[in-house]
C-alpha cells in the first residue's frame, strides 16, 4: 500500500509580507486559484485515496488544514508540539502512519512546491514507489541543475541504472546537502549531479531503520512516543517527549549518510518557490519583463515584480528590478537582488516588539 506525507510546518518567511506567521506560503495561492497545499493534496489524490494522505504540521496550522482540506480525515493530521526540522517530523509521522497502514511505501514531500507537469510527476512517482517498495531503498526525484544554487541538496548519480516504465533510475554515489558556491560550481561543471527536489520515497520501516542507525537519540524518543500511541496519554506524551528532539534534517541527518539511494532524473516543471523572484519563473511577464498581480499602473517600469493584494492601485514610474508587494498592513519595497534576505526585516521587526 502507498501513503504520502506532506510536510507543512514551514514559515515561508522569504515570502513576507504576503506570507505571514499565521498564514504561511503553503496556505496561499501563489500560482493558480488554489493554495499550494491544496494543489499538493490534489496531485496525490490522483495516485491514492485521501485516507492515505497525511499532513504533518504544528498546532497553529491544524485549523488552516481543516479548512483548506476539509475531506482529509482528522486522524491524518499529525501535530508536532514544536518544529524540530524534518527528521523528527518524518519520524513522528512514520510511527503513526505505520499503525494505520503497516509496511506502506511512503512518499514524503513539501507542501509548498510548484509542479507544472503533473503527468510526469505521477509517472515518476509510480516508478519511485516500485523501487522503494523493494528492500530498504530510498528514492529521490532529481532535477537538472540550472545554476550553482547553494540552498539545495546535490545528488551524484552513477551509471548503475535500471529502467522502470521507461524511466532511468540511477544508483546514487553520494548526497551533499547545501554545498558552498565553489563546490556547487564544481558539481555543475562535472555533470552527473542533480538537485534534490525534496521529495523522498521509502517504506516507513526503512525510514525508521535509518533513524535508528543514524539518529539514535531521535529514535529513542520515537520509541517512547510509540508505546503511548494506543493509550490515553498519547497527546501528553507527544507533548513532553517531542520537545526533547534534537534539530535534525533528513538531508544532513539521513541522506548524507545512507547507502541504497536512487535518483530518478525528471523534468517536472518543478520550482520550490523559495523567494519573491520565483514569480519571474512561474508567472507570465509583460513586454517589459514585469510580473504584475492585481491593480497597478506602470510606466517606464522594467523587470519588476508588483503585487497589489487589496484592490489598492500601485502606480510606478521609472523603476527597475524592484519587488513591490502591498498587503493590508504592510508594503514591501525590495531590490530583487536582496529577495533572499527578506527574513532580515522580519528579524528586526520581532526584535522591536
Ligand atoms: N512539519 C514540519 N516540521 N515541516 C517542516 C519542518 C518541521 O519542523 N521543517 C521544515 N518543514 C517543511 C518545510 O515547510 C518544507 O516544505 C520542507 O519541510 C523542507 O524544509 P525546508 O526548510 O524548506 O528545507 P530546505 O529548503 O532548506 O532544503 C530542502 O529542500 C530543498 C528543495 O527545496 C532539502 O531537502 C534540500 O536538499 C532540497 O534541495
Ligand atoms: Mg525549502
Amino acid at each position: 500500500i502507498i501513503t504520502s506525507l506532506i510536510m507543512a510546518g514551514g514559515k515561508g518567511e522569504r515570502f513576507w509580507p504576503k506570507s505571514r506567521t499565521n498564514l504561511p506560503k503553503q496556505f496561499l495561492n501563489i500560482s493558480g486559484n488554489k493554495s499550494m497545499i491544496q494543489q499538493t493534496v490534489e496531485r496525490l489524490e490522483r495516485l491514492m485515496e485521501i485516507d492515505q494522505v497525511f499532513i504533518v504540521t504544528n498546532e497553529s496550522y491544524a485549523e488552516l488544514i481543516r479548512v483548506q482540506v476539509p475531506h482529509l480525515p482528522e486522524e491524518n493530521i499529525i501535530i508536532e508540539p514544536v518544529g524540530k526540522n524534518t527528521a523528527p517530523c518524518v519520524g513522528l509521522a512514520a510511527i503513526q502512519i505505520e499503525r494505520k497502514y503497516p509496511d506502506s511505501t511512503m512518499v514524503v514531500l513539501p507542501s509548498d512546491h510548484i509542479i507544472k507537469d503533473e503527468e510526469e510527476f505521477l509517472r515518476t512517482l509510480r516508478a519511485a514507489i516500485e523501487v522503494a517498495s523493494r528492500d530498504t531503498n530510498i528514492v529521490t526525484l532529481g532535477i537538472n541543475p540550472l545554476y550553482p544554487e547553494t540552498g539545495y541538496g546535490y545528488i551524484e548519480s552513477t551509471n548503475h541504472t535500471v529502467q522502470i516504465n521507461g524511466l532511468e533510475v540511477h544508483l546514487v554515489s553520494r548526497f551533499v546537502e547545501k554545498p558552498n558556491l565553489e563546490t556547487a560550481e564544481k558539481y555543475i561543471q562535472q555533470g552527473g549531479f542533480y538537485w534534490n527536489s525534496g521529495i523522498f520515497v521509502w517504506k516507513t520501516t526503512t525510514v525508521l531503520q535509518k533513524i535508528k542507525e543514524f539518529l539514535p537519540v531521535v529514535y529513542d524518543i520515537l520509541s517512547t512516543i510509540r508505546t503511548a500511541l494506543d493509550g490515553p496519554d498519547k497527546e501528553q506524551t507527544i507533548k513532553s517527549e517531542f520537545i526533547k528532539m534534537p534539530d535534525e534534517s533528513i538531508d544532513y541527518g539521513i541522506m548524507e549518510k545512507s547507502d541504497h539511494i536512487y535518483v530518478i532524473p525528471c523534468k517536472l516543471g518543478w520550482d520550490d518557490v523559495g523567494s519573491w523572484t520565483a514569480l519571474d519563473r512561474i508567472n507570465d511577464r509583460d513586454e517589459n519583463g514585469n510580473v504584475i498581480i492585481g491593480h497597478t499602473l506602470n510606466m517606464d517600469t522594467k523587470r519588476c515584480i508588483i503585487e497589489s493584494n487589496n484592490g489598492k492601485l500601485i502606480a510606478t514610474l521609472g523603476i527597475e528590478d524592484l519587488i513591490v508587494v502591498d498587503t493590508e498592513d504592510v508594503t514591501l519595497i525590495c531590490s530583487k537582488d536582496k529577495a533572499q534576505e527578506v527574513k532580515r526585516l522580519l528579524k528586526e521587526l520581532r526584535s522591536q516588539h
